[in-house]
């Protein structure tokens, strides 16, 4: 996730642009940077950091124009640092783009351009998309420089692939805006003798209302006086803006009241882009040989809270696709435990911050005994990063909300690819099997889409039992930590006692605390463990408990006389249900919270990162 801003008209661009930038922070904030035409010729600035930086240095370049680019970063390849910071050129300086997404052929395409000639000056695949369009505007045709503009970037999409969305500026083209989509976010906001493009609607907001949402394979053509929109072959599209009626902070948060709730809608995406690089990556990433990965005796995995909870369930995956012992610590324990140091150890550190003092200190000591370290982490450039060996990124982009919701399932996904790899590596499972269930894995953002759907369900439940002052979250295998997860959300937004308990144990102690109408969640799909858990329900529902099973249709259908709430999910198979399921927990954790008035993506005494120990 980045953010990007375009402005041409007749007033000076930079207010407009570094005004939107602030707007576009949530969607990446370790550097900016703009490019504005002043006088036909393109002045960048960039600073590393917030976009005050950015505005600071802007103060002391004060360039001025009528056009003009800007871009907040959230550093997918390479490090946050001003020559990674957008607007990017090519060689001569006269092109200049800013890009949000990924492109993954950004490697061939480098080498291709490098050997005809160019001459690259960051470590983004960004910059290779201004080389392109320069390498394709030489071949171009059209009777003008915009037309031959519009040809050589349509060229250059034909030869990028990936998710993106990016704009041009072209130095021989002055008040002339290119803005291009494909499966990244894309904007424009009509104005009066003004245009503006963006990532996100809240960049101009303050200016327009008026709307075009550009579809993927769209190109839209900006000028002070007007825009136009091409479709995938060129031709043009009659204008369908629509009227935006949010407010300032709506928009930011996409319309949704609170980040926590856009952050559960953004998993299907998050974890669509969290497999787009798991498996160019893995194979490469412990820069272990084939011998080596098969001498793998067992792996520690290491985390706090939500995350682990992710690692807990990385133990069933790895367990059951690689067949290596695992063992989950919680970072905070591991640093102060005694562990032997055994030869074949794999450590691996989750975090969505990359900054959490605990897993920073566990994972050193991991070091320390000789072991192999991997981070999970969705930071690029963390310190984690920096002190693991290697690193896999979960590419969910800026989680805002304190509670971690869209962290957690890409990091669930990151783990099942994981572990397939090394179930692959260590000779575990064959190549065929691999290649079927990798390609199962692929499936899980469509039905994670599906699973996004149940919010009304579960908002409607809540309204029954919001009010009680404990709740139990119940699971077994692969899903008691998501019991876990599921009660510690809830603690953590609402405020209420809850615990999770693995749906077994209760007889030996646990039952004892329900009472009458005490909310009961039970993990439930129709699995292999179904029955088992229609007994605990059961068991539960004796003593009062008012039971809500979290279940697949055909799960419904066996419990329906076993349970008081059903809340019905796709089913995706026995180990990746645990990652549709916790969706349900979600959207109860944030909707009693809705309904209990409380502070939802900033709850009391917690913090986003824990950088202290
Ligand atoms: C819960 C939550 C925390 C974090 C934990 C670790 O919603 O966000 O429990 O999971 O503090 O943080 P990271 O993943 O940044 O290491």
């Amino acid at each position: 996730m980045c953010g990007i801003i375009g402005y041409v008209g007749k007033k000076n661009s930079v207010p407009f642009i570094i005004d939107g930038l602030k707007k576009l922070e949530y969607r990446g904030y370790d550097s900016a940077g703009i490019s504005i035409l002043q006088e036909e010729k393109l002045v960048t600035v960039r600073a590393v950091g917030k976009v005050a930086e950015l505005e600071k240095a802007a103060l002391l370049a004060n360039p001025k124009g009528q056009c003009g680019i800007g871009h907040t970063r959230w550093a997918t390849h390479g490090k946050p640092c001003e020559e990674n910071s957008h607007p990017h050129t090519d060689c001569t300086g006269e092109i200049v783009v800013v890009h949000n997404g990924i492109i993954e052929n950004f490697l061939t395409l480098r080498e291709k351009l490098s050997s005809l000639g160019h001459r690259f000056k960051s470590e983004t695949d960004t910059e290779v998309i201004a080389h392109l369009i320069e390498e394709n505007l030489k071949t171009a045709c059209g009777a003008t420089p915009k037309e031959r503009l519009i040809n050589a970037v349509r060229k250059t999409n034909g030869e990028i692939s990936g998710a993106y969305a990016y704009g041009v500026l072209w130095a021989q083209v002055p008040g002339f805006l290119l803005g291009v989509k494909n499966q990244s976010p894309m904007v424009v906001g009509l104005g009066k003798d003004e245009n503006f493009l963006s990532s996100d609607v809240p960049a101009f907001l303050k200016h327009t209302n008026k709307v075009l949402f550009l579809e993927d394979g769209e190109m839209a053509e900006l000028t002070e006086t007007g825009v136009k929109l091409l479709d995938k072959n060129g031709a043009e599209k009659p204008l369908k803006p629509v009227k935006i009626n949010w407010d300032q902070k709506t928009a930011e948060k996409g319309g949704y009241e609170h980040f926590m709730l856009k952050e559960i809608y953004d998993q299907p995406q998050a974890i669509e882009d969290t497999l787009r690089t798991a498996q160019t990556d893995f194979g490469k990433l412990l820069n272990l040989n084939t011998r080596e990965l098969r001498a793998l005796q067992q792996v520690h995995i290491i985390a706090c809270g939500t995350a682990y909870h992710a690692g807990l369930v990385g133990k069933y995956y790895i367990e059951n696709f690689a067949g290596i012992p695992v063992t989950v610590d919680l970072a905070s324990e591991y640093k102060y435990r005694c562990v032997p140091r055994t030869a074949g150890t794999l450590a691996i550190a989750v975090s969505q911050s990359g900054e959490t003092a605990d897993t920073i200190g566990a994972i050193r000591k991991a070091k320390e005994l000789g072991f192999k370290t991997l981070a999970i982490c969705n930071v690029l450039a963390s310190t984690l990063t920096r002190v693991c060996d290697a690193t896999f990124y979960t590419h969910c982009g800026p989680e805002i909300s304190v509670a971690s919701t869209k962290a957690f399932t890409s990091q669930l996904t990151s783990l099942y690819a994981l572990a397939l790899f090394l179930g692959k590596a260590k000779g575990n499972i064959s190549e065929a099997s691999f290649n079927s269930l990798y390609k199962e894995l692929l499936t899980l953002s469509k039905f994670m889409a599906d699973a996004v759907k149940i919010e009304y369900e579960v908002r409607h439940i809540t309204k029954r039992v919001y009010k009680a002052p404990h709740f139990l979250f119940l699971g077994r295998n692969v899903n008691f930590p998501i019991a876990l997860e599921g009660a510690l959300k809830l603690k953590e937004v609402s405020y209420r006692s809850a615990e999770g308990f693995a749906a077994g144990e209760i007889k030996h102690g646990p039952i004892s605390i329900i009472e009458k109408g005490t909310p009961t969640i039970v993990l439930m799909p129709a699995d292999s463990l179904f029955e088992k858990m229609l007994s605990a329900c059961q068991e539960c529902r004796a003593r009062g408990a008012f039971v809500i099973a979290v279940t697949t249709q055909e799960g419904a259908r066996l419990a329906k006389d076993s349970v008081d709430k059903t809340i019905i999910l796709p089913y995706a198979g026995e180990l990746l249900q645990p990652v549709l399921n916790v969706v349900a927990l979600q959207f109860f954790a944030y909707w009693t919270a809705k309904r209990l008035g409380c502070e939802i993506d900033q709850p009391r005494n917690l913090a986003k990162s824990v950088t202290v120990e």
